[in-house]
């Protein structure tokens, strides 16, 4: 299956509100999917299988048809305990369309396709990509040099177009994206859609602490740091959080999934974090981006013509 034309009609934006641990909850997804940005949010965010099974059924009230989809995104790295009761309520409540992360996607690929939902994969190497590409995925999201959380380290230029060159579904580019230049920069690269996760940590909906959030009111991308320490995988933090944490360093590689779910209080952010200027709520942020988008456009094809 690919992904339909019809649920991508539904979008304002060829834009995703990434997935974040501890900052994407029930109101900020709801208020990017009424806003035509797709809503995504770590299925492990709601604090029990049952908490899901209430957030999925106050999105669908709330969300009418027109709205952009939801993309749950489910952790499938084998120590997720919550794997197979998570994948029950997705299928349950007819998600159109999940995000997997840490991990390959094969195991879960069969229940997902059999009950009409699209997979797609985030993948920090090539290696990956050809991995999730012959499990059967809809499309990948590449994550690049500088996103926030677990990053890659690959140049969003090269892995666009590595990618492109083997994959005929949906590309969304992750990293750096701050605005709405930046999401038609990452059309013209050859991404279908792309990715937005710092920004949207700044905003009235998130779930992040006011602490964390003027924190990255006032960091700039010098101030983040790539570091394994925290979960066992690169990961972008901001250098403010690092120096002053008090859990242990964790050896690199050594992931586990409660890793995420346990330092919920953890300062991420990627380099996109210059464009974190204010809070304001997801509507005014999608509006802005919005027209920063299309201004960008008609600055391109004027000066395309000229
Ligand atoms: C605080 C934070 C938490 C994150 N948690 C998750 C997560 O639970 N699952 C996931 O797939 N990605 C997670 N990510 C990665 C984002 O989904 C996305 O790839 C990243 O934010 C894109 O880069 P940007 O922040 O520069 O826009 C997280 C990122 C941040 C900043």
């Amino acid at each position: 299956m690919t992904v339909s034309p019809a649920l991508l009609k539904r979008l304002a934006l060829p834009l995703i509100a990434a997935p974040m641990t501890g900052v994407s909850g029930e109101d900020l997804v709801i208020a990017a999917c009424r806003n035509g940005v797709v809503g995504s949010f770590p299925t492990h965010n709601a604090p029990s299988v049952d908490e899901l099974d209430r957030w999925l059924g106050r999105m669908s009230d709330e969300l009418g048809a027109d709205a952009a989809p939801i993309a749950p995104n489910l952790v499938v790295h084998p120590t997720n305990k919550r794997l197979d009761a998570d994948l029950d309520r997705l299928v349950a409540h007819g998600v159109e369309l999940v995000i997997t992360s840490v991990g390959s996607p094969a195991p879960v690929m069969d229940r997902f396709h059999a009950a009409g939902c699209a997979v797609f994969a985030d993948v920090a190497t090539l290696r990956q990509a050809q991995k999730a590409i012959a499990a059967g995925v809809d499309g990948l999201v590449l994550l690049t040099a500088g996103a926030g959380g677990q990053t890659g380290q690959a140049n969003p230029f090269a892995f666009v177009r590595a990618v492109r060159e083997i994959f005929d579904g949906a590309i969304v580019a992750a990293g750096g994206i701050a605005d709405g230049r930046a999401v038609l920069a990452a059309q013209v690269l050859g991404a279908d859609l792309a990715y937005m996760g710092t920004q949207f940590i700044a905003t009235r909906e998130s779930l992040a602490s006011r602490e964390y959030r003027d924190a990255l009111v006032r960091s700039t991308m010098d101030d983040v740091r790539l570091t394994s320490e925290v979960s066992g995988l690169p990961a972008s933090l901001l250098a403010e959080w690092l120096d002053n944490r008090e859990s242990a360093p964790v050896s690199a590689g050594d992931f586990r999934e409660d890793r995420l779910t346990s330092s919920p209080d953890l300062w991420s952010a990627g380099h996109s974090v210059s464009g974190v200027r204010d809070i304001p709520d997801v509507a005014t942020l999608i509006a802005r981006i919005s027209g920063q988008y299309a201004a960008a456009k008609a600055e391109t094809r004027a000066s395309l013509a000229s």
